[in-house]
């Protein structure tokens, strides 16, 4: 499917089972491409009852598990709060399309295993850094730094040196348990909830 057969549909024609796959379809999109808005979710987490929000980016999505992954550094706070509270929240909105969806889930946590092997085997250079800090990442510093060496900064290291990214590398995958959709429209919005626990499709008053 190309990404232009996406835009300007009018969903007050689609029935909930084609909105449904419209989702996934635009979430397939979102991990392949950059530019796409649904390439950079807003994931929320919970800290001891406190909620936690950041950008991540959306590296691959499986419709037909219900999944999404991204990559994070195992060394960052999210990982510790979902390793004690798996509940997790991802936001996605094209401004264009102007759809929102929120998805809910449970998060798995990938570190080690078969699924980074393969994903680290692929990250290129230039985002294995991301692994080669020092210190944890959301550590304080005392001054400004990328908390880099001069070295890993300039990329002046070998593909086999950042091996010991991998170390810190982890994948979150993502259960989804539900999405809820959301159209804004001149004629009137419109809202879905797709809820997998029980299989429903149902729609609400936006
Ligand atoms: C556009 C963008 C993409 C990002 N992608 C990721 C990502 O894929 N994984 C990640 O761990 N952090 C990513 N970050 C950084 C996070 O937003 C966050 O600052 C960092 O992971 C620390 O989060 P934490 O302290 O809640 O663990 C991204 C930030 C931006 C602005």
């Amino acid at each position: 499917m190309k990404d232009n057969e996406l835009i300007r549909k009018n969903y007050t024609e689609y029935n909930l089972n084609e909105l449904e796959q419209d989702c996934w379809t635009r979430l397939v999109i979102g991990a392949s491409k950059s530019r796409s808005p649904f390439h950079t979710p807003c994931v929320a987490t919970l800290n001891s009852g406190e909620v936690n929000m950041r950008t991540v980016v959306l590296r691959k999505t499986i419709p037909v598990d219900k999944e999404l992954r991204f990559h994070t550094d195992i060394r960052s706070p999210k990982w510790n709060e979902l390793s004690i509270n798996s509940s997790i929240s991802a936001l996605f909105y094209d401004s264009e399309e102007r759809i929102q969806l929120r998805v809910k889930g449970k998060a798995v946590l990938h570190h080690t295993n078969d699924m980074t092997a393969k994903a680290w085997e692929t990250t290129s250079l230039s985002s294995r850094k991301c692994y080669l800090t020092h210190f944890s990442p959301s550590s304080f510093s005392d001054g400004s730094t990328s908390g880099l060496s001069e070295e890993i900064e300039q990329e002046n290291f070998t593909l086999a040196e950042s091996e010991v990214g991998y170390e810190n590398f982890g994948i979150v995958s993502i259960q989804v348990q539900s999405i809820d959709w959301l159209w804004l429209n001149h004629a009137g919005h419109r809202r879905a909830f797709f809820d997998y626990s029980d299989g429903s499709f149902q729609w609400m008053i936006p």
